[in-house]
């Protein structure tokens, strides 16, 4: 992984078998071409209904570069990551006559790449995708790192598969019209970085957070705070980019990313996924860095970090109290899929990450009961 810095543009290489750049800034579309590389002639550029003005520009983009380019529509959030808009999605591409050297790209939020990143990865075995992502969370999340995923009736991302992109552009113009909460939804796994592997992340949320915030949902004319957010960006995706490019697979360091999920998925599944992934991963950070100060392995000093600086950025830091027994349940089944122990990411410090396998079910209690609220939520104003 390396960055480099041109104007206000800034790249981040992403290594591995099929290295990749992941491009940070403003007007961006004249980079697609090159990151979609040699021989592509057709490009499927796939978006949601609320996306489909800036998807658009981007197929007429395409179009006025001698690409031939078709929009495919697909529903919103989760509803897009079934195998029926999947199943559209392949037939578009049949009846176009896309080949194994055409392309697609997909303009949204973590839901539209995870979908898009699945068809691409499945049509003839595997055709290129680049992602436009327009949200903070899938900017540095989702669209980094080669996810893809569709959801069954039993459950969240259940069919996926590895398919890293051929590039990821991140124009920061996206975020002006992302709505408040979407936005500080999204800095959950900002500050998830900070705290698994880059402190100076914890520093520049800690310096002006509602500046940060208010930036979040302004037109973008605040160079200072534009610097900043670039910077937070750019940080984090060196963190997904430096993980994923050691274990695109999942099959040990990446788990790290992971800080704060195991609790996080099972709040979405009680709640119906009602409850932002940003929210409940802000509450899994909360109980993971209790676990850990329980545990004897981190200090009260650290979990108090963890609460200031999510609360600073109006993230939920508290779970009802009466769903303990739901929740536990929840996080044993997950388990299952892993092996017989309960296991968490943990820290022994900032920047520290390591695992506790297996804890004590009084512990887990413990810091539940650490975390517990009397309201019916802890969600605080990031509700829906
Ligand atoms: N979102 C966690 C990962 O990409 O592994």
């Amino acid at each position: 992984m390396s960055t480099t810095e041109h104007s206000a543009t800034r790249v981040v290489r992403v290594e591995g078998a099929q290295a990749y750049d992941v491009v940070i800034g403003r007007r961006l579309l004249g980079d697609l071409p090159a990151l979609l590389g040699e021989g592509v002639q057709r490009v499927l550029v796939i978006c949601t209904e609320a996306m489909t003005t800036s998807a658009d520009a981007v197929r007429e983009d395409l179009v006025a570069q001698g690409y031939q380019a078709i929009l495919a529509e697909v529903p919103d959030a989760e509803n897009a990551k079934s195998a029926q808009v999947a199943s559209f999605c392949w037939q578009i591409l049949g009846q176009a006559d896309f080949t194994r050297s055409d392309a697609i790209v997909s303009v949204g939020g973590g839901a539209t790449t995870d979908l898009a990143g699945f068809v691409a990865s499945t049509w003839l075995r595997g055709i290129k995708v680049v992602h436009i992502p327009t949200t903070l969370l899938a900017m540095v999340d989702a669209a980094v790192g080669g996810k893809t995923a569709i959801n069954t009736v039993e459950g969240k991302n259940l069919v996926g598969t590895f398919h890293p992109p051929a590039g990821v552009l991140c124009d920061l113009a996206s975020l002006e019209s992302l709505p408040k909460w979407d936005f500080v939804a999204g800095l959950a796994e900002v500050i998830k970085c900070g705290f698994i592997a880059d402190p100076r992340i914890l520093e520049l949320v800690e310096a002006d957070p509602t500046g940060l915030v208010e930036r979040g949902g302004s037109s973008g004319e605040d160079t200072a705070g534009e610097d900043v957010l670039t910077e937070l960006i750019e940080r984090s995706i060196r963190v997904k980019a430096r993980v994923v490019g050691e274990d695109l697979t999942d099959r040990g360091q990446r788990e790290i990313l992971n800080y704060g999920h195991t609790l996080a998925h099972a709040i979405e599944q009680v709640e119906r996924y009602d409850w932002r992934h940003g929210a409940a991963v802000s509450v899994g950070m909360v109980f993971v860095a209790e676990l850990a100060r329980l545990a004897g392995k981190l200090d009260e000093s650290v979990v108090d970090r963890h609460r200031a600086i999510l609360q600073s950025v109006g993230l939920p830091v508290t779970y009802r109290g009466d769903r303990w027994e739901q929740l536990l349940a929840v996080m044993r089944r997950d388990k299952k899929s892993r092996g017989d122990l309960l296991r968490f990411v943990v820290l022994d410090d900032v920047a520290r990450p390591t695992r506790l396998e297996g804890p004590d079910p009084t512990l887990l209690a413990a810091a539940y009961a650490e975390i517990s609220a009397d309201a019916p939520t802890g969600r605080g104003p990031i509700a829906l």
